[in-house]
């Protein structure tokens, strides 16, 4: 009995094991970053395309913030873990357009976290303040409803 618990033991580790390193992250869902902006990430195409609405908290303009559509796409062989992905948001309400590009993680807590950077290009109204038209940043999405 005694000499059979080592054995028991490795056992249940070898069980419970695959249930931490099988967490899958999922662009699919509803989102929200550390700005208090909203996304909603429609399902995938089988070349890893998607669609998808974007409900901004903040603006760099005085314009009246409206739900704005993004496209983009995931990266195909790394799928099923932990993928890099990029997306273009179209603003609605003002002439700019942010590029965001990420990876898809999950954390030591089997929570999905989307790490990113972006580029808010702004319109300028000539070449001489194209210096000052483009804004970089990062921001930290988690997904707002967990998944079953
Ligand atoms: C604009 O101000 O012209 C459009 C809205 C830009 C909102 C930016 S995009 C990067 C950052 N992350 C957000 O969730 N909102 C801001």
């Amino acid at each position: 009995m005694v000499q059979g618990t080592p054995f028991l033991l490795v056992l249940s580790m070898a069980l419970v094991a695959p249930s931490f390193s099988a967490g899958k992250c999922i662009l699919t869902g509803h989102w929200a970053n550390d700005l208090g902006s909203n996304m909603t990430i429609e399902a995938l195409n089988g070349k890893g395309e998607f669609m998808g609405s974007y409900h901004t908290a903040v603006t760099a303009t005085k314009n009246e913030i409206q739900l704005s559509p993004l496209q983009g796409s995931q990266h195909s062989t790394n799928s099923n873990s932990q993928p890099t992905f990029g997306f273009t948001v179209n603003w609605k309400f003002s002439d700019s357009i942010t590029v965001f590009t990420g990876q898809c993680f999950v954390d030591e807590e089997g929570k999905e976290i989307l790490k990113t950077m972006w580029l808010l290009r702004s319109r300028v109204d000539n070449l001489k303040d194209d210096w000052k038209a483009t804004m970089v940043g990062t921001n930290v999405f988690t997904r707002l409803h967990s998944r079953k």
